[in-house]
Parts: C-alpha cells; sequence; structure tokens
C-alpha cells in the first residue's frame, strides 16, 4: 500500500511543481544524457510552474545495482536503462543482446517503429514499469589488453558485462571469462586489471575512458546498446491528463532528436579515439568479421525460446527490408 501511495504524482493543485527524477548511469555529453537534458528543458519551458525535472547522470543518485527498485518505490520518475538490463522483468527483450542480429543502427530504428517492439514497451507493465520510448545508441566495439583479431584470441580473457544473461553466454560461446559489473565501476575494474576488456558503443568508450586504459579497440560492431526510456506505470497514469499530454508528446520530440543525432556522437567519439593515440584501433577484414559471427551466433539458440521465435523473425525482417 505504501508504495502505491509513493508511485502517485505529487499533484500540480497545492502549488508545487511535479517532480521528475531521471537517474541514469551515463554522462551528460552521450546521447541518453543530452536526451535526458533536453527533456527537462522542454518540460519545464512548456509545463513551467508544473512540472520540475531533476536530472541525475553518472550513476549519482541510483546506479544498475538499485535503479530499478528505486523506480517502483517512486524514489524516481524516469529510467533509460539499455534494453541488456530487463531480464528480471521480460525475457523478450533479450532479444536486443543476440550477437550480430541487426544490420546496423538504422535496421534497430526501424524495427524501434514496429508493432512488435511497440508491443514490447508494454511487456512490463505487470511489474508496474511502462516504456516510453526506444532511445538509440549506437554498436558495440570489443576492447582489450590485447589485440582481438579472431574468437580464439578472446579465449581466457575476462570482459566485463552488464547483467545480462545472453551477454553472459555470447563471452562463453568464444571460451572468455565474463564477469557482470555496474557501469559505475567498469572503468576501475580494467584499470586495475580486474577485467582485462570490455563492450561498449563509441560514445561510452570516450566517456568513461575505456580507451586510456585498453591498449587495442576492434571495430567488431557485433551487437547494439541502445536504451528504453520506462516510468512506473501508476505515476505515469496518475498524472493529470493535460500535463500527461504534452509530457508524452515531448517523450516523443526528445526521441526523434536522440534517435537523429546518436550516430553522430558515436561517429564524434570515434574520432576522438583515434585523434587520442591512446589505443589501436583494429578493423576487422570481411573473414574476420565473419569468424566472430560464426562463433556468437549459436548464442541464438539458447534464447529463442524465451524471447519467442516471432519477435526474432520480426526484427531479422527489418534487416531484410532494406
Ligand atoms: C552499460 O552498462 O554498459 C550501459 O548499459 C551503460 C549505458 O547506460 O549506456
Amino acid at each position: 500500500m505504501l508504495g502505491l501511495f509513493l508511485a502517485l504524482p505529487a499533484s500540480a493543485q497545492d502549488g508545487e511543481p511535479i517532480l521528475i527524477r531521471f537517474a541514469h548511469v551515463v554522462a551528460d555529453d552521450t546521447p541518453k544524457g543530452k536526451g535526458a537534458l533536453l527533456f527537462k528543458q522542454l518540460a519545464e519551458q512548456r509545463l513551467p510552474g508544473k512540472v520540475k525535472v531533476e536530472v541525475y547522470p553518472n550513476s549519482t543518485l541510483y546506479g544498475d545495482g538499485d535503479e530499478m527498485q528505486a523506480l517502483l518505490d517512486g524514489k524516481v520518475e524516469l529510467l533509460a536503462p539499455s534494453l541488456s538490463k530487463f531480464d528480471r522483468y521480460t525475457k523478450k527483450l533479450q532479444l536486443f543482446d543476440l550477437p550480430f542480429l541487426f544490420d546496423d543502427a538504422e535496421a534497430v530504428k526501424r524495427f524501434g517503429r514496429r508493432e512488435k517492439s511497440r508491443e514490447l514497451l508494454r511487456s512490463m507493465v505487470g511489474h508496474g514499469i511502462s516504456g516510453l520510448a526506444y532511445w538509440s545508441n549506437g554498436l558495440k566495439q570489443l576492447s582489450a589488453d590485447r589485440p582481438l583479431l579472431l574468437p580464439a584470441d578472446a579465449r581466457g580473457v575476462s570482459f566485463r558485462i552488464q547483467n545480462s544473461a545472453v551477454l553472459q553466454s555470447q563471452f562463453e560461446a568464444l571460451g572468455a571469462q565474463p564477469v557482470r559489473l555496474a557501469f559505475g565501476a567498469m572503468y576501475q575494474a580494467l584499470e586495475s586489471g580486474q577485467v582485462q576488456g570490455a563492450e561498449n558503443p563509441w560514445s561510452n568508450i570516450v566517456s568513461q575512458k575505456v580507451h586510456t586504459v585498453q591498449s587495442h579497440i576492434v571495430e567488431s560492431n557485433h551487437g547494439v546498446l541502445h536504451y528504453m526510456l520506462i516510468t512506473n506505470t501508476q505515476f505515469w497514469n496518475g498524472l493529470p491528463y493535460a500535463i500527461r499530454v504534452e509530457l508524452d508528446g515531448i517523450v516523443e520530440e526528445v526521441t526523434q532528436v536522440v534517435n537523429a543525432e546518436a550516430e553522430a556522437l558515436n561517429a564524434r567519439d570515434r574520432a576522438r579515439i583515434v585523434a587520442s593515440g591512446q589505443t589501436k584501433l583494429i578493423t576487422l577484414s570481411a573473414e574476420q568479421r565473419a569468424a566472430w559471427r560464426e562463433a556468437m551466433l549459436p548464442v541464438w539458440k539458447l534464447y529463442e525460446d524465451e524471447i519467442g521465435a516471432d519477435v526474432i523473425r520480426a526484427a531479422l525482417a527489418v534487416n531484410r527490408n532494406r
């Protein structure tokens, strides 16, 4: 009962603006970080005195370990975890972790507009979590303290992974050692040698300074790291109607900006890494990339039942329509 009470928005009628706390784990100057700030700007501009948005980046309010529970407890109103972090609440979103599923980031965006992925936004409502939108970041690159040209080079290497069973299987398929660690702990783990490698999009590599503690980055583009903007279902549904409609429109607008700019931000950060000269960038030949694909592909079969063959088919169809 207490949980229900906490999740309801403070009414704007008592003169106080409704507080929306948006916590996330990355830096401001990343696709998600910028999206959160734009949401704040537009919401406070268009709903002056009615809504106040506080953005907490870099795990400063909540991090990977506690942010979902905080959302359910009404201690924060918006999060945008990567799609890898939901398997406690739905197995279907494991789809996005399947290696080499999408041809490129554009295909992921196209899928985000399809009916099947819209359904997935509602897949956690039973737990009190509503998906509002998909936000793009980009494709992941492997990095390590050594060159990884072929899958065999990853054997025995420990990699920091997000809290995801699919990603665990992906590295086990290589004979590597996946270690689940919160995003906020990654840099330290790499720097101290607790783990030897990682997988990240360019924006997270730069903002976490991964390239300063990894001697090699392989441009593998082997998987995606995108987000779902989520809220507490009861909080969102309990908002005064006119405010909710305005906020829904703002979410839509911010989503378009984030998704239009994510690729350019990642390209900018890739260029920064090259310019820094602090790590060696490895470009794979077509044969080498095919070898990684072949080594990781058996993971699909392991998760097909949990995710649903229909969901996987719907995602693959987006590739074929290019
Ligand atoms: C990670 O944990 O590597 C990412 O999910 C962090 C993020 O939010 O981009």
